[in-house]
Parts: C-alpha cells; sequence; structure tokens
C-alpha cells in the first residue's frame, strides 16, 4: 500500500480539489476532500433548520451524521446519512453559511478525528485549510496552493457560469474574500500555511503546470522516503 500522505492548503479557488483529485490519482493514493465534509454538515444543519448560532446542536449533528465518499468515473461522491448531496453541498446558501459552521470547535474536532481516521488507513492526498498544521502535522508533503484573489474569483465565476449561473463577479470576488478572512481569522485551527509547506503560487498557471509541479514535489519526497 502506498501510505504517502499529502497535505494541500489554500484559499478558497486556488485549485485545491481539481490538482488534489489528479495527484491523488497518478500517485495511487485516495483524495479527501475535507472542504466537503464541512459543506455536508453545513447543508445537513440548513436542512434540519438548525439554529447555526448554536454551536452545541451543531456539534451534536457533527457527531450524529454518517459523511461518506464513494469513487465515481467522474471523481467522488459526497453522501450524509446514505442521502447523494455532492451537488447540494455546492450550492450558494452552503457556501456562504460554511465558514460559520466551520468554525464551531466541536464541529472541527469531529472532522479532523474522522480525517485522521482516514489517513491512518491508507495513503492520501487531503486538501484543506488546516491539513498541514492540525490534521496531518507529519504529512511527507506540505503543500499552500495559492493564487491571487482576481484569479481565483475568475476561476469560480467561470465555472459557476458553465454550469448555467447568472452572477456577478464583483460580489463573488467579495464573497470570497469574505470566507477566506472568516476562514483565516477563526480561534479554532484557521486557515494557516504551515511553517514546512512549500508555497505553489499558481496565478497564470494551467491546470497542468501546477500538476506537473505538484507531482514532481511528491515524486521527490516518495523518493527521499524509500
Ligand atoms: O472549494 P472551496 O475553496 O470553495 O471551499 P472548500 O474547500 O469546499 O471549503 C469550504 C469551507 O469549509 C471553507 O471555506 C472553510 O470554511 C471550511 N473548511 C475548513 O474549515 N477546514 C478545512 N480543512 C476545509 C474546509
Ligand atoms: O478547491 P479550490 O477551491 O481550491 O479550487 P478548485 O475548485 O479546484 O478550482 C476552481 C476552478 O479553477 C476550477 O474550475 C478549476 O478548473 C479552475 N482552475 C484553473 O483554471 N487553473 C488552475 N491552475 C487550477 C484550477
Amino acid at each position: 500500500m502506498n501510505t504517502l500522505r499529502v497535505a494541500l492548503d489554500g484559499p478558497a479557488g486556488a485549485g485545491k480539489s481539481t490538482v488534489a483529485k489528479l495527484a491523488a490519482k497518478a500517485l495511487g493514493v485516495t483524495y479527501v476532500d475535507t472542504g466537503a465534509m464541512y459543506r455536508a454538515i453545513t447543508w445537513k444543519a440548513l436542512q434540519e433548520k438548525i439554529d447555526l448560532a448554536d454551536q452545541a446542536a451543531l456539534t451534536e449533528l457533527s457527531t450524529r451524521v454518517k459523511i461518506e465518499f464513494q469513487l465515481t468515473k467522474e471523481g467522488q461522491n459526497v453522501s450524509v446519512d446514505g442521502a447523494d448531496i455532492t451537488e447540494a453541498i455546492r450550492s450558494g446558501e452552503v457556501t456562504s453559511n460554511v465558514s460559520a459552521v466551520s468554525a464551531v470547535s466541536g464541529v472541527r474536532e469531529a472532522m479532523v478525528k474522522l480525517q485522521q481516521e482516514i489517513a491512518a488507513q491508507t495513503g492520501v492526498v487531503m486538501d484543506g485549510r488546516d491539513i498541514g498544521t492540525v490534521v496531518l502535522p507529519d504529512a511527507n508533503v506540505k503543500i499552500w496552493l495559492t493564487a491571487s484573489v482576481e484569479e481565483r474569483a475568475q476561476r469560480r465565476y467561470q465555472e459557476l457560469v458553465a454550469k448555467g449561473q447568472t452572477l456577478d463577479y464583483d460580489q463573488l470576488k467579495a464573497e470570497i474574500e469574505r470566507r477566506d478572512l472568516l476562514d483565516s481569522g477563526r480561534e479554532h485551527s484557521p486557515m494557516k500555511k504551515a511553517d514546512d509547506a512549500i508555497v505553489v503560487d499558481t496565478t497564470g498557471q494551467s491546470i497542468e503546470m501546477v500538476i506537473e509541479q505538484i507531482l514532481h514535489i511528491c515524486r521527490s519526497a516518495e523518493a527521499q522516503n524509500d
């Protein structure tokens, strides 16, 4: 079994999930989208009409629900208690509330535990905000993926327009900036570059160029481990 553990952190729209998915496949390890877990809890909380200011109720929810990933031809599906929520967790409502839910310490404890359990069983490329600092502090490779906020907003804008959504670019950019600020400013495991993470700035770079760099970093680490 390939036990390589790669932590891939960075702000919204940096390309983490795109790159993590492809890199995991090339390296023969499991891709774990930790953002999808916080989105799943947020989706379920909205479904159950839980007051998002009620930290005890959110903590109880996150220890009760069963989050699962299923591999598909296109990538990965996410389900909560058996319901497929792959598309639902990308809604504007989930996106604008996820930072508040993920700031709750009890929610983070439950998700970090789940993430660490997965990484104890298999090699991973795990993407998120606190993977290199909190979830996998001993990861073989830590990468901080970033890009200018304009480019990150532009990428997300194009992605949503391609899905048929009508939206305002400036509003989308402001929403990304707001989420980055909340994620990096929270008390419990804020979004932060690990001191030993390698910075990869993807501004102006194609997905292929970024993948090449990431695989080079990972394979060098694998070679050192052998
Ligand atoms: O794909 P995008 O960058 O929009 O976000 P995501 O990776 O799906 O993460 C959604 C939200 O979950 C983030 O804005 C954070 O609030 C939270 N998150 C977190 O707190 N810690 C993680 N390890 C991953 C995500
Ligand atoms: O997971 P994260 O929020 O960091 O970003 P993502 O969802 O992987 O990427 C956001 C969008 O940017 C996707 O539509 C990617 O296809 C695109 N992208 C890109 O155009 N160029 C890159 N170098 C990386 C991602």
